[in-house]
């Protein structure tokens, strides 16, 4: 019996790619273990979307030498957005490592590992085009919600941005496998799914004459039996077209929440990152969102710091985020990646300013989370029902479609089921609720 210790670091992207790989090698005999003391193949899944990961990858390389030094047959392989853009350099700085292996490579894992054993030399296996790796992914059905890749790639190619260079260009997943691999989770209790990809509005199959677009694949799920609740992750704006908006009035089943990254409020700055849209064109998404459906709550990602972003520019921003009224969102400090547009672009705003900058925009969202916590009292909202509450062990606690935890007092056992509650009593970390007689 052979064991395997992934690490994984980044995105929900890499997360959900870590568990292929386990899947992938469970199939074939080997063992996961959360010791990597035991662990006879180590795997370092990388991310690179900001900081200087390939730092931190050298270091925690470093450490994982050690082990190698004391159990030679060890063999040490980086996955991930590094591997995929690095290649070879890593070996040149690790010459320890046994394989290097890209995004769209994990389904020749048990191969590669194979031969790295054999042949005792570097194996490195990555620019593959196909995304094959999609038919090794595991039925996840704890908590009975369920991710799904849909797509993976970019085309866009934000100035900043380090993805479209290592996760490869735009390939959509053939949709009749995504409604079967739905299905099937259906069929063993998954009630709510979420359709994960770079840029899921892009998503596009074609099958002979058979066309499927993102609002297509919406539809097909929501006539899936027993799915309650679909979710989606992440949004360009210039890619949310009025079919897709127009499904929030098609069906009950999308969650009234949507992650819609803006990244700045300033066309000057839009521009120079390559975001292909304006704020009057954002801001007439959300109103026509809004008009389809009106308890919409969105969320979005922020990049601070941008080079050229000014005071005003910045203050754009804020203004921006109190007209949205975003509730939670991920804000970040720009990151110079080498390799993309931005990189070359001086950057004369100090670091110090920066953090100040995302202190003051972190601050003004994070009141904004509260006032919408706020206003759910007196409401009614549909949870999925997760487990037994930590605070009490006579309630439950589910989750609603703006991602907050709801409490409640159930005499049934009724996790894993979708239901209402209405808001009667809002502290500083609970929502309480009572069930409603109301079920899908
Ligand atoms: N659609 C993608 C977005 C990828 S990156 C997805 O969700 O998978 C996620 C976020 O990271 C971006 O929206 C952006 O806000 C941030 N980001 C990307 N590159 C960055 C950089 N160089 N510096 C700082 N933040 C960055
Ligand atoms: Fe990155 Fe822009 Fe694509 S942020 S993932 S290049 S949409």
């Amino acid at each position: 019996m052979q064991y395997i210790y992934i690490k994984t670091w980044g995105c929900q992207m890499n997360e959900y790619d870590s568990n292929i790989i386990s899947s992938t090698l469970k199939k074939k005999k080997y063992k996961i273990t959360k010791k990597k003391k035991k662990a006879d193949i180590l795997i370092l899944n990388t991310c690179s979307i900001r900081e200087k990961a390939q730092e931190k990858i050298f270091h925690q390389l470093g450490r994982w030498r050690h082990l190698k030094k004391k159990k030679k047959k060890i063999i040490i392989a980086v996955g991930g957005c590094v591997a995929e853009q690095e290649g070879k350099k890593i070996y040149k700085r690790a010459n320890y490592v046994d394989i290097i292996f890209g995004t769209r490579s994990i389904q020749n894992l048990p191969k590669i590992i194979k031969l790295a054993k054999k042949k005792k030399k570097i194996i490195i296996d990555i620019k593959q085009k196909s995304i094959k790796k999609f038919k090794y992914a595991p039925l996840n059905t704890k908590k009975k919600k369920a991710i799904i890749s849909i797509m993976e790639g970019c085309n866009k190619y934000c100035s900043f941005c380090i993805v479209p260079y290592t996760r490869g260009k735009e390939i959509s997943r053939p949709y009749e496998e995504i409604i079967q691999e739905i299905q099937n989770l259906a069929n063993i209790g998954v009630k709510e799914i979420t359709l994960l990809g770079q840029n899921v509005n892009a998503y596009y199959d074609q099958q002979k004459k058979k066309i499927c677009t993102f609002s297509n694949l919406l539809m097909l799920i929501a006539k899936i039996k027993n799915i309650s609740r679909i979710r989606f992750i992440t949004s360009h704006p210039i890619e949310l077209t009025n079919d897709i908006i127009n499904v929030y009035q098609k069906t009950p089943k999308l969650a009234n929440f949507l992650h819609l990254p803006v990244q700045s409020g300033s066309n000057e700055i839009l521009k120079k990152m390559k975001r292909i849209y304006n704020i009057k064109y954002y801001k007439k998404l959300i109103k026509k969102l809004i008009s389809i459906a009106p308890y919409i709550q969105i969320s979005s990602d922020f990049i601070i710091g941008f080079p050229g972003e000014k005071k005003k520019h910045f203050l754009e921003t804020i203004k921006l985020i109190k007209y949205v009224n975003f509730d939670f969102s991920y804000s970040f400090i720009y990151s110079p990646r080498p390799g993309t547009k931005a990189f070359k672009i001086y950057d004369q705003t100090k670091q110090s300013k920066k953090k100040k900058r995302l202190y003051i925009l972190q601050k003004k969202i994070n009141k904004q989370v509260i006032n919408w916590t706020n206003n759910m009292l007196g409401t009614i909202q549909r949870i999925l029902v997760q487990e037994i509450s930590k605070f009490n062990i006579m309630q439950l606690m589910g989750i609603t479609d703006n991602n907050r935890l709801i409490h409640f007092y159930s005499k049934k056992n009724i996790i894993g089921q979708v239901t209402y509650v209405k808001i009667i009593k809002i502290y500083k970390n609970i929502l309480l609720g009572i069930l409603i007689n109301k079920n899908i």
